[in-house]
């Protein structure tokens, strides 16, 4: 098995990340450093990780955290901010848990964390083309025009963004609350489609991965999935 799958299976991270400990030269097989990702591990080998052994696990583990505003979606942060993984408590200390993707620092919501590299590898994918849905926050009345702009899709850094569900959920007290389902991940992709029209948004919320709901989960606590969830994770 491929070196990068092998650090997956073992839940360092998902198997792009492990790529990267790979080259840093973190990675040693049988004592010695390995930095070419086309290395093999065959079940004899001992595999190392900043001189831990890995070894493969069957007994992942799947959350669904309600992410705040105001924590990064990294296992540590350069700038000392609030990690999502402070929010998970001493229960998981010591486990490998990574955030399958990635919500700004600004938004808040439904975020899946896990020891499962190839699940989040798939999730991941572009190919995969999951849908999360999200509501945006906007001031002002959004008309019915401006929806179908960012239904159509509109030009982010020169790339179309694909088409995707976008309708009115109300307008109350001179704020516009919007459902946003699309099935890309690019790098803050539903403020930057608000931003190509003109329009900002205030406040952002993922309230859905697939299947997968926020429900009434509260803001900053989160819960492993059960059995029917993992199972849909594993399918996608
Ligand atoms: N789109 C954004 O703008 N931010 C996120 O965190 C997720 C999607």
């Amino acid at each position: 098995m491929r070196i990068n799958k092998y650090l997956a299976l073992c839940g360092l991270s998902s198997r792009r990340n492990s790529e990267i400990f790979v080259r840093e030269g973190k990675v040693k097989i049988n004592g010695r450093t390995v930095t070419d990702l086309s290395t093999d591990v065959k079940d004899t080998d001992i595999v190392t990780v900043n001189n831990e052994r890995l070894l493969p696990t069957e007994e992942h583990i799947y959350i669904m955290l309600n992410k705040p505003k105001g924590y990064v979606c990294t296992t540590s942060d350069e700038l000392g901010r609030k990690t999502v993984l402070q929010l998970l408590g001493s229960k998981y200390e010591g486990k490998r848990i990574f955030p399958i993707g990635r919500l700004d620092y600004d938004t808040e919501g439904l975020l899946l964390l896990t020891t499962d590299g190839d699940v989040a590898n798939r999730i991941m994918h572009p190919k995969s083309e999951v849908p999360k849905t999200y509501v945006a926050k906007i001031e002002g009345e959004i008309t019915e025009a401006e929806l179908a702009k960012l239904r159509g899709g509109v030009i982010l850094d020169g790339v179309k963004t694909k088409k995707c569900k976008v309708r009115l959920k109300d307008f109350t007290d001179n704020i516009s609350r919007v459902e946003v389902v699309i099935t890309e991940g690019r790098n803050r992709q539903v403020r930057r489609m608000f931003d190509s029209i003109n329009r900002e948004v205030v406040f952002l919320k993922r309230v859905a991965i697939g299947e997968l709901k926020l429900g009434g989960l509260y803001r900053g606590t989160s819960r492993e999935l059960n059995a029917k969830e993992i199972e849909y994770l594993k399918k996608v």
